[in-house]
């Protein structure tokens, strides 16, 4: 396991910056507070993490489908949601400063920065608001959405009918959501803007318990399938005062990020809440037909929510590894395979005609199959450890041998061990690298030695 005294938020923050993962948002305008810039590793880390997300989801099940909504949605859909009314933090104000707080965050009665005299708290909504069309009047009033969900919600019909799904069935979908949250922090943890993978999963009344379990055990097993050190996962239970006004039963799946233990998923059995509302709202029906049992019933609704953000947070520091390096220090990223942002770099031993040639050649190659990176400045060692830093699991060197035995070396990020392949053979042993087959392993025709070894 990663100790955790290694892996402190300002060597995250900075590996994301330096190397191309995260930055400040409008940065040359000062920045905007607690909004973020995936730069080029960043948005790969993100995608990768969405896709295994989907994958395991909705493409490798057959009880949910997909869906895509839009951010701007009716505004009574709040109303009836219970967000206009109740999605509101307890705010106070310091009356020398004039900063704000959440009062709940506040552990004493003063202002935490100047010691100023607070405000009375009071209510103050998270969602952003705006308007629709041209005028700007109470009745064009319209939400960015604060989670994905009541999107799947107004939806359930439409999915009943046009997929003939049967209960118990699922629908997922990643995208962003917005909250005013009054205090941040903590990088990309809490921010304004964020993303979301939700699944409403609905089932049978009486059935809900069950699948509850199993959607608990479902999710923390992905993490632990991508990589994540068990250790540094628990499911914390929330209390009856805690729990949000829709929710029956919720636990959240915590991660120990640097700053402590906090919430990296929530799943939540949120009974037939959010369909009685919309029906009562809407005054559409919103009943499913049981054609076994013959009955119309609400189904009710297990929603695991994650965070594509915090996910990424988690496994950047998760990943996050430091080792002695002769005078140096070697910083590796151990992500899984599936999530780094690229996946082999073609690395030529020099610039020579002849070697860039071939190099060139297998990197229009590789790059059919993945992301891939060319990377031909500064010594063969700089580069490994480039990589070693972003987490590229797989270097492939191109040396002068190569042009007579028509063979290269792979050269693995965690071991550091290297393999030499014939080039006919290199996709075919990658793939089944990146698919994690033991490196050991070997075409026909390879050899394995260490790093620094002749
Ligand atoms: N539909 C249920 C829902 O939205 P939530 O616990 O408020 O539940 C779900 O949010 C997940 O969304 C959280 O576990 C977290 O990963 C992510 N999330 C929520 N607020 C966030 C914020 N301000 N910044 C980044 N991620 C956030």
């Amino acid at each position: 396991m990663v100790e955790r005294a290694k892996v402190d938020m300002e060597k995250i923050v900075s590996l994301c910056r330096r190397r191309g993962f995260i930055f400040p948002s409008s940065e040359i305008y000062g920045g905007l507070s607690s909004c973020w810039d995936y730069g080029p590793l960043g948005v790969e880390l993100k995608r990768n993490i969405k896709q295994a997300w989907w994958r395991a989801v909705v493409q490798e099940r057959d009880d949910i489908v997909g869906l895509d909504t839009s951010i701007l949605m009716h505004p009574r859909i709040w109303e009836a949601s219970g967000h206009v009314q109740g999605f509101s933090d307890p705010l106070v104000e310091c009356k020398s400063c004039h900063l704000r707080w959440r009062s709940d965050d506040l552990e004493g009665s003063s202002c935490p920065t100047c010691g100023g005299e607070l405000t009375e708290p009071h209510l103050f909504n998270l969602m952003f608001k705006t308007f629709m069309g041209p005028v700007e009047e109470a009745a064009s009033v319209v939400y960015l959405r604060p989670e994905t969900a009541q999107g799947i919600f107004v939806n359930f019909q439409n999915v009943l009918n046009t997929t003939r799904k049967r209960l118990p069935f699922g629908i997922a979908q990643i995208g962003k959501a917005f909250r005013n949250e009054i205090t941040t922090g903590n990088f990309i943890f809490r921010s304004r803007e964020f993303e979301q993978m939700e699944t409403e999963f609905f089932v049978k009344p009486g059935t809900d318990e069950e699948w509850f379990n199993y959607w608990l055990e479902e999710r923390l097993n992905w993490y632990v399938k991508l990589g994540i050190t068990k250790e540094n996962l628990r499911l914390r239970q929330h209390s009856k005062e805690e729990l949000a006004h829709y929710a029956r039963a919720c636990y959240d799946i915590d991660y120990l990020f640097p700053m402590g233990w906090s919430e990296l998923e929530g799943i939540a059995n949120r009974g037939d809440f959010d369909l009685v509302q919309h029906a009562g709202s809407s005054g559409k029906n919103l009943d499913y037909y049981d054609d076994e049992s013959k009955e119309h019933y609400i189904p009710y609704i297990i929603e695991p929510s994650a965070g594509v953000d915090r996910s990424a947070l988690a496994f950047l520091c998760d990943a996050y590894d430091e080792e002695p390096d002769q005078e140096e220090i070697r910083v590796i990223l151990r992500l899984h395979p599936s999530l780094a942002p690229i996946k082999v770099a073609v690395l030529p031993l020099s610039r020579r005609e002849k070697l860039v040639k071939l190099a060139k050649q297998i990197y229009a190659d590789l790059r059919q199959c993945w992301m891939v990176s060319y990377d031909d400045a500064q010594s063969i060692g700089r580069r490994y450890r480039r990589q070693d830093e972003i987490g590229t699991p797989f270097c492939a060197t191109i040396d002068f041998q190569s042009l007579e035995d028509e063979q290269v070396t792979i050269r693995e990020r965690d071991t550091m061990n290297q393999i030499r392949v014939p080039i006919a053979e290199l996709r075919r042993t990658l793939q089944a690298k990146l698919e994690g087959e033991d490196l050991f392993v070997l075409p026909p025709g390879g050899k394995i030695w260490k790093e620094g070894e002749g």
